[in-house]
Formats: structure tokens, sequence, C-alpha cells
């Protein structure tokens, strides 16, 4: 079941407040998509959250362990709304620019939220980015209004838009990256002219859009990263077979001993696939395919290591950690890949961007973000190379999941685990 949390920020009440109307909006269309939703609602408007202060901080920075009660007692509220945070797999924010910024209310919340050890862990080891989120793969619609008007990018008033970019550099807190989240804005308010009405219809269309969106996708489950089951060998499955060039069934062995013949060895998830000769005969095929396409290996890597990252593939993030290697990709663009934290190269982080949307959003990418994605060089043909990207490590993440296939000795020094868990340890 999916779950939203509706987070509104106006000091104004319902009938005077033009991002309440559109939460509401957004909330009601939303259910209208997907009936069986659950929805939290936290007023920050109506019942502001309080400034944090030294006994917050001192609290906030004490290991759990070690907390007095006085400390434990002052982080509850903080503990609370995290925990709103967590159960949430969509955030609307109804968020007014006040002072050009977010209203001290939701500055407040943002606060409460960024936690060490519950939201963020903080590592001098990570050298020049100590700071690594914990939440992830949540999706943030940020509903606004302003007073005046041109504070998108390019915009007259870009310069003094301290609202949206502050929100954004904060989303990581609550698990939102910033390819994940929407803006829908009402401008001209205190003007109440025709541009204003203009404003209210084309953010009411858009905030309708985007639940309808939002509510079907969400229909079907939304996945965490740290969903995924870390063993299932325990479970009732019958164990899958690791075939020899003996066992195998005969329509595998030609593809067997091709393998045998480029790389040197069985690598063990063909071995798996062999039970089955046409999901190996389709892998291998698709994956020929896949390396004739305009990508570079780079690029192509890109896509495929995301998609084993997402789908918590341990053995094809080794190997593909292995395969980068040989095949010249960066060091730093493989351990952005492994680590999940941003390519340095803007164009190369759109395609890793654009791979998160479409494994994430089960092929929905939304108009803005395949605009996004073009406007940072990408093609028509890139986004349809992506999800062939997709198909292929659907196949292979798969079949890993399933046999629980064995790392290859020639992958074992790219051993791999997930970040969140690290962080979790
Ligand atoms: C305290 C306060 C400060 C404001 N500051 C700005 C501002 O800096 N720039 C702006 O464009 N509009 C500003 N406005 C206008 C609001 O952004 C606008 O009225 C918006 O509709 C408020 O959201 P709401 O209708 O949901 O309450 C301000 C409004 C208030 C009440």
């Amino acid at each position: 079941m999916a779950t939203l949390l509706r987070i509104d920020a106006s000091a104004q009440q319902q009938d005077r407040s033009l991002t309440r109307m559109l939460t509401t909006l957004f909330t009601t269309e939303f259910l209208h998509a997907n009936p069986d939703a659950k929805v939290i609602v936290r007023d920050i408007g109506q019942d502001p959250i309080p400034a944090i202060d030294h006994r917050f901080v001192h609290a906030a920075f004490t290991p759990p362990e070690a907390r007095e009660d006085w400390m434990t007692n002052r982080l509850a509220l903080s503990d609370a709304l995290i925990d709103e945070v967590v159960a949430a797999d969509i955030i609307v924010m109804g968020a007014p620019m006040y002072n050009y910024g977010m209203p001290a209310a939701l500055k407040g919340w943002i606060d409460h939220i960024a936690r060490i050890g519950r939201t963020f862990s903080f590592d001098l080891a990570r050298g020049d980015s100590p700071i690594e989120p914990i939440l992830k793969g949540k999706h943030l619609v940020v509903l606004s209004s302003r007073g005046e008007f041109g504070f998108e990018p390019g915009g007259p008033r870009a310069h003094m838009n301290a609202l949206d970019p502050a929100i954004a550099a904060c989303a990581h807190y609550f698990g939102v990256d910033a390819a994940h989240i929407q803006t829908v804005a009402i401008e001209y308010q205190e003007f109440k002219d025709a541009r204003h009405d203009r404003s209210v219809t084309a953010a009411k269309e858009a905030t309708r859009a985007l639940a309808q969106q939002f509510g079907k996708s969400a229909k079907q489950t939304i996945f965490h990263q740290t969903d995924y089951p870390e063993k299932r060998k325990d479970q009732t499955m019958k164990d899958f077979p690791t075939h020899t060039m003996e066992s195998a069934p005969a329509d595998a062995k030609p593809i067997l001993q091709a393998a045998l013949k480029g790389y040197g060895f069985v690598p063990n998830l063909y071995a798996a696939m062999a039970e089955a000769p046409a999901i190996l005969e389709g892998y291998t095929t698709l994956s020929a395919i896949f390396g004739k396409t305009d990508l570079s290996e780079t690029e192509r890597q890109i896509i495929l290591m995301t998609n084993n990252r997402l789908n918590g593939c341990k053995y094809c993030m080794a190997a593909h950690t292995t395969l980068s290697q040989m095949g010249g990709v960066p060091d730093d663009v493989i351990a952005s890949l492994r680590n999940d934290t941003p390519i340095a190269d803007s164009k190369l982080e759109a395609l890793r961007q654009f791979a998160i949307v479409i494994n994430e959003s089960r092929g929905w990418p939304t108009d803005a973000e395949i605009e996004r994605f073009l406007k940072a060089g990408h093609t028509q043909q890139t986004v349809l190379e992506v999800i062939l990207g997709t198909a292929l490590k659907t196949l292979s993440n798969y079949t890993n999941h399933v046999a629980e296939t064995d790392l290859d000795s020639a992958f074992a020094a790219n051993v791999w685990s997930s970040p969140t868990v690290q962080a979790a340890e």
C-alpha cells in the first residue's frame, strides 16, 4: 500500500491559502487514482515545529545508548516526524514563499528531520563528502505560491529564490534525490490580475496531472532499495542448479562454450541461466545488441550498474565493476555507481539519474524528467536505450535473486554491499 505524507507549511488557514488549496487538490486526486493509499497529514503551518536549540543539538549528537531521559524526550518530536517520513513513499509539501525563503515552520521541520544516525550518517573516511543519506527512493512534490513572479531558473528573480534550492539541498535527508523533486508554483498572487488567474489555472492542472500519475504508479508497489531480501536461502524455495558443461541442457551448451572461450571460464550467472536455455540465449543476445548501441562503454555501464544497484544484485555489481575496470570506465564513475553518489560529469550524472527514474518509476518517467534528461544533452534514442539496458539487467539480476548465484572468483576483488546497509552497520 502506498503512503502519502502531506505537509502544509502555510500560516494561513485553508480558505485563505493557495498552497493548501493545491495540497488538498493533490491529495484528493491521488486518492481518487489510488483509493487504498494511506495519507499522513502533518500541518506545521497551524501547529508549527519549534526552532531547534542547544538542548536539541546536544541530544541529537549523543549516541542513543548514552542519552539521558531529557534527551530522549527532547528528540521525541523529531523521532515522530522522521517516522512519518520513513513510512512515506511520496511527500507532498505545501511550501509558500516567505521573504524569498521557506516559512520558519518548514525550516523547523527540516531541522528536526536531519538527524545523524536516523536520516544521515557522517564519516570523514568518505573524504570531502562525509555525509551520506540513509533514506532512499522517495518522491517529493513541492506545491508553492509566490506573491511576485520570475523565480524559475533563468527568470528575472531567480537569484532571489532562496526557497526551491534550499528544499532541494536538504531533500536527501528525507530520502529524495534531486531527480525526484517536482515543483508546481502559483505566481503573481500579490498582483491579483489575469496573470495570476492563468497561473492558478496552470498550477491546478499540473497538480492534478502529477497526483494522477503518482496515484497510478504508486498503485503498483513502490520499491524501496532497502526492501530486497539479503538472503533467501532459508525460505521454502528449492535450490536452483549451477550447471556444468556436462549437466547443462543441450541448447545451453554452445552458449556456455562460447562464454568459456571469451572469458576463460563460465560465469556462474550463465551456469544458472543454463537451466532455461531461452533466458541464457535471450540474455547473451541482448547483451551483444546493447554492446552495439551508440552509447560509450562508460554510458552502458552507468545504465547497467545503476540497475544492478537498485535491484540489489551483488553478483552483477561485482561482475560489472570488474567489466567496467577492464573497459576503461573512470574510477570516479565506478565509485559513484557503487556508492550511489553523484558523478562529477553532469551529462553522465543526468544519465545515472534517468536510469534511476526508469527503474524506480517502472518505466513511467514524467514529462519533466524526460525534459531534464534531454536538456542535459541526451536524445530520445538514449531514453529508449536506457529502457533496453534496464530490460537486460532484469534478466540477470532477477536470475541471481532466485538462484542466489555464487560470486565467481574472477569478480571477488570487487565484492559489493549496499551503501544503505553499510550506513546502517
Ligand atoms: C510573511 C509573508 C512573506 C512573504 N514573502 C514573499 C516574498 O518574499 N516573495 C514573494 O513573491 N511573495 C511573498 N509572499 C507572498 C506569498 O508567497 C503568497 O501570498 C502565497 O500565496 C502564500 O502562500 P499561501 O497562500 O499558501 O499562504 C509573502 C507572504 C507572507 C504572508
